[in-house]
């Protein structure tokens, strides 16, 4: 008996997919078709990908050429399949002439030609508009937003604005998009936007955009405060429009596994959860002076709540902030301490302290540790309670990991709520409550501003050295 392999996505099943299967099977008498998992594609950049794993395995299995249907999750599991089900010849289409010749030790093979004209990129692209997104803000975060957009098919980054118009300018001249003073005109151009602003903006913004019919994709922390919050997505899902706080770590596959893993029993009933993130700012940033809107918990309290929220849930019976001040009186470095009814929680952040960045998962049969850069997951291991077991599990993080959170946008633009369960709008809600929590404990005042006030504010309330710092491009740090 001869056996055939071949691999593909095989997303929104087309001719070009039939026609391979077909001369596939004609090749021998037994057909494996190995479908990818998502995770795979992602972790090779393969984003936007349309119909889930199950959905593409369905569609394989009804051309009625595949015998058996695996599925590839990892890049060294060609050679292992070869050899685990005796393969003799290998196919793919002529698309990958060249890229298999490794395979050659194992088995034949053979490239066959490709059906010209039909792809599942091409037809992504037919079935929905390109979403034009805009930027608003043009500080650090804006800037590695671009290049990781370029890299999602399916947006395009049209424009950027600013009150600021030179500031605007420099940053549209620099990455050549749009540049736009005008708010008006800037939503007239756009479908969707991202919020690069300072966090204090981000409620107005957010606001005016959904007024004007636009999707938003809004930088953490998305705003100050619960009712916010609620207010916001209440307009946004009544309009049916996307609003998204973009928490990257949410997004990327690797957090998605450590998730699964902690959560799938293998550490047993989960307890504690600790977690720390620090990074030391320069003094002068608007990071460590901003009185009303600084400190390491507006800056990086929703990268170390999300794993709780994430474990623990959004209904914790007690909250506790514990501060340390720089001499300004703002928070450098500050632990939030959570009781939950089944465990407990404590979220230490910090811009002024450096400490070990970690997040460490106890459990009633292990734990679960991840190491500095938690937040961009890549690696972590399962401990238990003899120390020579140990299971390791990796995950690629790709560029500045802004690609995930985009692609998972632009499916729920696309009408897809797939990936809504990676940050809900409830545990965004308890984000934001947070937030307000600790704002009021520290007797912090928080103004509301509508998107028309913001410029006029730099100037009469928040003085000339934050707007300055917008100016310069100082606004919104990403790490
Ligand atoms: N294929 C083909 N003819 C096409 C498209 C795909 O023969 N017009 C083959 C590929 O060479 C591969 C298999 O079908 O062997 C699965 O390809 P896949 O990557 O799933 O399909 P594409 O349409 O190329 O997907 P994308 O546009 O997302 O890259």
């Amino acid at each position: 008996m001869t056996k055939v392999i071949t691999y593909g996505t095989f997303d929104l099943l087309h001719e070009g997919h039939y026609r391979l299967l077909e001369r596939a099977k004609a090749l021998g008498d037994y057909l494996i078709v190995g479908v990818t998992s998502e995770a795979y594609d992602k972790a090779r950049g393969k984003l936007n990908v349309v119909d889930s794993l199950a959905t593409r395995i369905e569609n394989v299995r009804k051309t009625g050429f595949a015998d058996e249907i695996i599925v590839e999750e990892t890049p060294g599991q060609k050679v292992q399949d070869a050899q685990k089900y005796h393969v003799d010849i290998f196919t793919v289409g002529s698309d990958w002439t060249g890229s298999f010749e490794y395979m050659k030790d194992y088995c034949q093979v053979i490239y066959l030609e490709r059906t010209k004209n039909i792809s599942s990129t091409l037809l992504r692209v037919q079935n929905k508009r390109i979403q034009r997104i805009g930027i608003i803000g043009s500080g650090r975060i804006a800037k590695r937003f671009i290049p990781e957009a370029r890299l999602v098919s399916g947006v395009s980054v049209q424009g950027v604005y600013n009150p600021h118009l030179e500031s605007a300018e420099k940053f549209a001249d620099k990455w050549e998009i749009e540049a736009y003073q005008d708010i008006e005109k800037f939503y007239e151009a756009v479908d969707a936007v991202y919020i690069a602003a300072p966090h204090e903006t981000h409620y107005g913004y957010i606001k005016s955009a959904l007024e004007h019919g636009r999707h938003v994709l809004c930088e953490k922390p998305m705003v100050l405060e619960k009712a916010q919050a609620e207010e916001l997505f209440q307009y946004a899902r009544a309009h049916e429009l996307i609003l998204f706080e973009g928490i990257k770590t949410a997004y990327c596959p690797g957090f998605s596994k450590l998730l699964g893993v902690a959560c799938s029993g293998t550490i047993g009933n989960i307890r504690n959860v600790e977690v720390c993130f620090t990074k030391l700012e320069n003094p002068k940033s608007r990071e460590l002076t901003d009185l009303r809107y600084g400190g390491s918990l507006t800056e990086l309290g929703s990268y170390v709540m999300l794993p709780i929220l994430k474990l623990f849930g959004e209904k914790y019976e007690e909250i506790r902030f514990d501060v340390s001040r720089g001499e300004n009186g703002l928070d450098i470095f500050t632990k939030i301490s959570l009781v939950y009814p089944n465990g407990m929680a404590t979220a230490t952040c910090g811009l002024g302290v450096k400490s070990e960045g970690r997040l460490l998962i106890a459990g009633t049969k292990g734990y679960l540790v991840a190491e500095a850069p938690w937040w961009k997951t890549s690696y972590f291991e399962v401990h238990y309670e003899n120390p020579l077991e140990v299971e390791k599990y990796s995950e690629r993080f790709l560029g500045d990991g802004l690609r995930y959170e985009i692609s998972d946008f632009l499916s729920m633009i696309n009408g897809r709520n797939s990936s809504e369960f990676k940050l809900t709008r409830s545990e965004s809600v308890a984000l934001a409550d947070m937030m307000e929590q600790f704002l009021k404990a520290e007797n912090r005042q928080n103004i509301r501003l509508k998107a028309q006030d913001i410029k006029g504010v730099f100037h009469e309330d928040l003085g000339t050295q934050r707007m300055q710092s917008e100016i310069s491009g100082e606004y919104a740090v990403s790490f």
